[in-house]
This record gives structure tokens, C-alpha cells and sequence, in this order.
């Protein structure tokens, strides 16, 4: 669902990305870890088409998202790590928005929006201006709208920032579900601990170079050679030491 090819990103002299390859399949959870500065949101922008490679093709869901933006832009949902959200609309207003955008037939947004703004607990405020909504509100109206859309593939840029722990929980769980339903998830994060409990791949990356990919065990493996016994925390501080 996701293929990167020798993908290369420049800031004038400076390498953020550094010929990275990758592949993701559906129903992967790939969690993309490395330190701050190490080129996640930078591949992250890239996949979801709002920056350019300098070298190399990324495909997401059999589309270049260079040469076929609109095409790769149906297929994928990505929430940034700083949530972005038009302050005039309401929630509702919002996701409505986006259910016209992706053509998500009326009766069901009309049935599934209540729903998903219930699940998420923020319907209290579905009439209210997105301008009034908090961080951690206004990032649960955008995983909100991830679920109205039911993308092949969805990119998410440290998604848990600023979540209650109830929240937190509700979106593991949402995550697990929409990978049984085949759905690639594309993640950066800095929660190691959620990293090792619900991603079936994770990459490191650090200076733009991927150091480390495959299960969470091969990567412990890469580190503390036979003995896996070491935490992931351990081991990514190892790794990029
Ligand atoms: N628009 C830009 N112009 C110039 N340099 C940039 C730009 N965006 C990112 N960089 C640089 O590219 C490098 C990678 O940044 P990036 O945001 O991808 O890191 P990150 O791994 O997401 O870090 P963090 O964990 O802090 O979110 C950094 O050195 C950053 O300063
Ligand atoms: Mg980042």
C-alpha cells in the first residue's frame, strides 16, 4: 500500500531524508521512530503530497503521489502533528466537509457523523466553532473524520499528543480495528511503549537514514544480537546513540 524507493529530501545543502526505501502493506501498523530532526515529518509531508522529493518515488496505494496526487490523495487520510481545522466551521460543519469532499453518500454521514462524534465524546460541542475546540478536541474530530472516510491508507504524525489517556486508549483500539480491515498505518511516534505493543513493523530512522526495520523482535535483534530480552527503549537508545 505505501512503497518508497531510494527517497531523497534536501533543505539546501542538508539531507532531512537520506535514500530511504520502505515498503507497507494493508493492514500493517509501521510505527516510524527516530529522534527530533530525524526526517519523519518530513517523509510523512511527502507522502501525503504536500512536499516535494527531491529524488526517488513514492507510490501509496499503486499511485505516484508526484505524478497522480488526486489518486494517492483519494486512497490516503493523514493527520498532522499539528492538527489543522478551518476555525469558522463547527465540528459538525467540519465533517461534513470532508464527507462531501470524499463523496461519502448524505444518508450515511447523517448516520455515522452523531455516531463518531459520540465515540469521541466531543457531540456536547458539535455546534460550536472549531476555533473554541481544545488541541486534544480538535485532534479527536480529525481521527473522527479518518473513520467517516475508511481510507486504504492512513498517515499519522504523532497522533497522540495531547490526548487524555481514555482517548488514547479508544485510538489503539480504533487503530487495531482498522488494520483488520486491511486498512496500511503509516506512524510517527515517540511513544516507544505503544510502539511495542501495537506495531506489526517499526523503521528507525536518524539523520535521515533508516538504521533499523523490520518486527519489533528483528529490531530488538539488530541491537542486543541473540538476546531479545531488552526493552524497546533500551534498544532505540542504543541504536542512535
Ligand atoms: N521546511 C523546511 N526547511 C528547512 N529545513 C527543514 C524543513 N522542514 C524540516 N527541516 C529540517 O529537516 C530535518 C528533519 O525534520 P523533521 O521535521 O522531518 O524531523 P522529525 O523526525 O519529524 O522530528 P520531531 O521528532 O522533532 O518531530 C530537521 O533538521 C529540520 O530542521
Ligand atoms: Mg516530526
Amino acid at each position: 500500500m505505501i512503497e518508497i524507493h531510494n527517497l531523497t529530501k534536501n533543505f539546501g545543502a542538508y539531507k532531512a531524508v537520506d535514500a530511504l526505501s520502505l515498503n507497507i502493506s494493508p493492514g500493517e501498523i509501521f510505527g516510524f521512530l527516530g529522534p527530533n530532526g530525524a526526517g519523519k515529518t518530513t517523509t510523512v509531508k511527502i507522502l501525503s503530497g504536500i512536499m516535494k522529493p527531491t529524488s526517488g518515488r513514492v507510490l501509496v496505494g499503486g499511485f505516484d503521489v508526484v505524478k497522480q496526487p488526486l489518486e494517492a490523495k483519494k486512497v490516503l487520510a493523514y493527520i498532522p502533528d499539528e492538527p489543522f481545522v478551518y476555525p469558522k466551521l463547527t465540528g459538525f460543519e467540519f465533517l461534513r466537509f470532508i464527507g462531501d469532499i470524499y463523496s461519502i453518500p448524505y444518508k450515511e454521514q447523517r448516520e455515522r457523523i452523531p455516531e463518531l462524534m459520540d465515540l469521541f465524546e466531543i457531540s456536547a460541542q458539535s455546534g460550536e466553532l472549531l476555533e473554541s475546540y481544545s488541541h486534544g478536541m480538535k485532534q479527536k474530530l480529525l481521527i473522527a473524520s479518518v473513520l467517516l472516510r475508511k481510507p486504504r491508507v492512513v498517515l499519522f504524525d504523532e497522533p497522540t499528543v495531547g490526548l487524555d489517556p481514555k482517548s488514547i486508549r479508544r485510538f489503539k483500539q480504533l487503530l487495531l480495528d482498522i488494520s483488520k480491515d486491511g486498512t496500511a498505518v503509516f506512524m510517527c511516534t515517540h511513544i516507544l511503549d505503544m510502539a511495542e505493543k501495537l506495531c506489526t513493523s517499526l523503521g528507525i530512522i536518524s539523520a535521515g537514514r533508516l538504521i533499523a526495520k523490520g518486527t519489533v523482535a528483528e529490531v530488538k535483534k539488530l541491537a542486543s544480537g541473540a538476546h531479545c530480552d531488552r526493552s524497546l527503549e533500551e534498544v532505540f537508545l542504543e541504536l542512535t546513540a
